[in-house]
């Protein structure tokens, strides 16, 4: 498979490494000269400033798109228009409208659409769902931290029209892997605010909760509030039948312990260390585009994850609940 990389500077190194492990990675594209030069330099591949280019100039079957959320729509339209299967990083945009557009343009050139929800491969992730789909029953109650630690310096991580804030460029995970576990989510009411970093137009931490159509509830804490010494997530899920626990490094949780409300004191317990999620979600993602398959992470779950999230802003600046 003939691969292009777009957006070199950051997460685009790590989907460059995974691709050339899988497939022929043959062109990488980035705006920024210094970046681009470099990247295509040291794979001794085509670099190209400008993505019509390199479409007009490669023959591609697949792209990954790892640009800041803003541009999403617009490459996607200019890669899926050529019949080229996309690979997008969360969040899938800045806009639902624009998530929408998305699914509408790669629906219409029948490409895969995958977004880069890494976290629904991770297998302690992937087993709580599994027993909730099982023995264990359904998810009814669940308390998600995802505390991210440090801070960002990017202009565009910032803007509302583009990364929308800690909220939305980062804590999409959160809401994307709640709506994984327990379906769609009904109402949001969100308390947040610009607390601790020095960036006022835009909050940087949120504490929410959200009611789902199963009629389950969920309460996530996130935001830009941690630090590298206290590097962690976790989940702490009910069911009728059971209680678990996922946790784990910051965008890592491995490991998984449940207990049946029928003998609490047998706790089952599974760790899965250096799971590697890129790789896993790449080989998803090239498996959807040969065999069909519709990708665990489609351009509807993308957008619902930046439809909570958009909710979650929405309801901290107007103290009031959202309904979806
Ligand atoms: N899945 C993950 O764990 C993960 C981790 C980090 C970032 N991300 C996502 O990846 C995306 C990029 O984040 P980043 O941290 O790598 O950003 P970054 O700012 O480090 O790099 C983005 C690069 O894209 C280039 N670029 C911007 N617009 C372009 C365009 N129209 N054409 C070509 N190149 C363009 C920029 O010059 C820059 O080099 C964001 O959506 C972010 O949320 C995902």
């Amino acid at each position: 498979m003939r691969v292009g990389v777009i957006g070199l500077a950051g997460v685009g190194r790590i989907h460059i490494n995974k691709w050339l492990e899988i497939a022929e990675l043959v062109s990488v594209c980035d705006l920024d000269s210094t970046v681009l030069a470099q990247v295509a330099k040291s794979c001794q591949i085509n670099g190209y400033r400008n993505v019509e280019q390199m479409l007009d100039k490669e023959d591609l079957q697949a792209i990954s798109i790892c640009t800041p959320p803003k541009s999403h729509l617009s490459i996607t339209q200019q890669v899926a228009d050529r019949g080229i299967h996309v690979l997008c990083e969360k969040p899938m945009a800045s806009t639902v409208s624009d998530c929408q557009a998305m699914i509408d343009i790669c629906s219409r050139q029948s490409v895969v659409l995958q977004i880069g929800h890494k976290k629904r491969f991770l297998p302690a992730i992937q087993r709580l769902k599994e027993i909730s789909e099982g023995d264990f029953g359904p998810i009814q109650y669940i308390v998600h931290r995802y505390p991210h630690p440090g801070t960002s310096n990017r202009d565009w991580f910032w803007a509302e029209d583009d990364g929308g804030g800690p909220i939305l460029e980062n804590a999409v995970h959160a809401a994307d892997i709640l709506g994984f576990l327990m379906g769609d989510v009904t109402r949001v009411y969100a308390e947040g605010g610009n607390l601790l970093a020095d960036r006022r137009s835009q909050i940087d931490c949120a504490v929410y909760t959200l009611r789902f159509a199963s009629g389950a509830i969920g309460m996530v804490n996130a935001g830009m509030v941690s630090t590298s010494q206290f590097n962690f997530e976790d989940y702490y899920v009910a069911t009728s039948a059971g209680v678990a626990e996922v946790k784990g490094k910051f965008d890592s949780a491995d490991t998984i312990r449940y207990s049946f409300r029928s003998h609490p004191d047998q706790v089952e317990e599974k760790s899965f260390p250096n799971f590697d999620s890129f790789r896993a979600e790449i080989e998803h993602f090239v498996d959807c585009i040969e065999t069909g398959a519709i990708p665990l992470a489609d351009g509807h779950s993308g957008m619902k994850a930046v439809a909570i999230c958009r909710a979650v802003k929405q309801s901290s600046a107007t103290g009031m609940p959202i309904e979806l």
